[in-house]
């Protein structure tokens, strides 16, 4: 038997009970136990303990042990920050600010998964991913005179004015 909190007086068994009866989120284990209530040192503890528990998010990590991309990271987790919170892939990968100029680390959109998906189609979601990244990594810089001109960020208002104009070969320069 091991403390997990110190503050609560909580142990891994009392722990491991809760997770197997369904508290699976550290808000749930903070609810019936009070562990994590106080400092909240333990945190990291029993987030691991609940993600040890959970086969279908050990089951896509084990899939995406295989999947590689240079310079990217694959992130896999479950998102609790909903009720029975889904799991989501996320590539991770570290790149100059075009902005700042520092160096910094930089997450891409997040990618639901159903826990019905098949490990090809887990995987193939990745690959969208990746391909997703590799267009936004495009569109950030790429340049016309110094102008980013697809930048993914553009506002809907911006991109709906601008789409309202067009050049034909009957009218091929801009009106202004
Ligand atoms: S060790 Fe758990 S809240 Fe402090």
């Amino acid at each position: 038997m091991t403390y997990v909190c110190i503050c609560e007086d909580v142990n891994d068994s009392e722990i491991s009970r809760l997770i197997k009866e369904g508290f699976n989120t550290v808000d749930k284990i903070k609810d019936a136990s009070y562990a994590g209530t106080e400092c909240g040192a333990c945190i990291e503890v029993i987030m691991d303990m609940i993600d040890k528990n959970d086969k279908q998010l050990q089951r896509v990590r084990k899939i995406a042990e295989g999947i590689s991309y240079p310079n990217y990271r694959l992130r896999i987790e479950r998102d609790n920050a909903s009720p029975g919170g889904r799991i989501f892939l996320q590539w991770v990968f570290d790149d100059v600010c075009i902005v700042t100029g520092k160096m910094k680390e930089w997450h891409c959109r997040k990618w639901y998964l159903s826990d019905f998906m098949l490990d090809s189609e887990i995987v193939k979601t990745a690959f969208a991913g990746a391909m997703a990244s590799a267009e936004h990594q495009c569109r950030e810089k790429f340049r016309y005179n110094e102008v980013r001109l697809f930048n993914p960020h553009t506002s809907l208002k911006a991109l709906m004015e601008a789409s309202a104009r067009e050049t034909t070969r009957d009218n091929p320069v801009d009106e202004d």
